[in-house]
């Protein structure tokens, strides 16, 4: 006779939303996390407009979604729906990951952690590095916050150099750093990367389908630039192809997004997930498009 579980029939429910949502990977890398450890939830992706943000909001109480993560344009309009925010979130101004307890949302940020121990783990320093950021949205603000603690000086250059500017004034509130923003023109690139140790890419310029795009010329990479390209669809993005031409040393944003989904999950389930599972997932069906 089958026994019947009927607690399986009903898991715990976690997920992304975006606008849009349809590139996400975190389904992808969470529900292999969730199968390897046997686990009774499922992950999966929402597509929300942004005029209903604070529907979806009541939508997690509602339906008692344990875990959400937060993804483009959400990571700073979400802050003011949560009932707790993380004092480091807090100070990058962004939100990544969301905790539900019984309707009382917690907000974090592990794109910061994510995405420096993904350069640390692959070897290199930021201690005393003079680095070049391209972009000034969520994604940079979690990444130049961490990035202060270490550096000798920071450029940030965005599109909107508003932002650049802001970015600048808010890190410097909290460290000892030099840090400027400036707008994203040639010369300023030209000027600021012939300076730069590290080069990161926080824009989106690159990613699918407009894979051959990159966010700086080639003819200014140098073969001492450390290239980050936080982009991780594709895996090896024209910024990076570039970089190996110019004989830089070079580093996609895989192991950013695989860090980062990891610390959400062991957050939301308190079991740490096998992240090496989590990244394999992601090559083969990025491979496989
Ligand atoms: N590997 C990972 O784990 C990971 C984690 C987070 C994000 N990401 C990737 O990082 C990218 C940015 O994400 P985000 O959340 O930071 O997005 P975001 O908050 O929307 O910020 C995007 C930034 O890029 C700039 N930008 C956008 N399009 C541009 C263009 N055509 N030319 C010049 N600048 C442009 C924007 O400038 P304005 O201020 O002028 O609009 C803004 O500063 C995305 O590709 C995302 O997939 C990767």
């Amino acid at each position: 006779m089958i026994e019947k579980n009927f607690s399986n029939a009903h898991p715990k429910v976690l997920c992304v939303i975006g606008y849009p949502i349809e590139h996400s990977m975190s389904p992808i890398m969470q529900n292999a996390a969730i199968s390897e450890l046997n686990l009774n939830y499922v992950y999966l992706a929402f597509n929300i407009l942004p005029i209903n943000l604070n529907l979806a909001v009541k939508g997690f109480k509602v339906f008692n979604i344990t875990g959400i993560n937060v993804a483009h344009p959400f990571k700073q309009k979400i802050l003011k729906y949560l009932d707790d925010i993380d004092p480091i979130a807090q100070k990058i101004g962004a939100v990544n990951t969301i905790k539900n307890d019984d309707g009382y949302l917690t907000g974090k940020n592990t794109d910061a952690e994510g995405g420096i121990q993904a350069l640390l783990d692959a070897g290199y320093t930021i201690s005393g590095k003079n680095i070049l950021l391209l972009g000034a949205g969520g994604a940079a603000r979690a990444l130049t916050y961490v990035l202060a603690k270490e550096a000798k000086k920071i450029i940030v250059v965005n599109r909107t150099k508003k932002k650049a500017i802001n970015l600048a004034n808010e890190i410097k509130i909290f460290f000892d750093i030099k840090i400027e923003g400036k707008e994203y023109h040639n010369s300023v690139l030209k000027d600021e990367s012939e300076k730069a140790d590290i080069l990161i890419n926080t824009t989106p310029i690159g990613m699918y389908p407009n894979i051959s795009k990159s966010p700086i010329p080639i003819e200014f990479l140098h073969k001492d630039l450390l290239v980050y390209d936080i982009v991780y669809n594709p895996l090896e993005t024209k910024l990076l192809k570039d970089a190996t031409q110019k004989g830089c040393k070079s580093l996609g944003g895989l192991d950013m997004l695989v860090n980062q989904g990891a610390l959400a999950f062991e957050w939301w389930t308190n079991k740490k997930p096998n992240s090496s599972v989590m990244k394999k997932k992601i090559i083969e069906f990025l491979g496989n498009k």
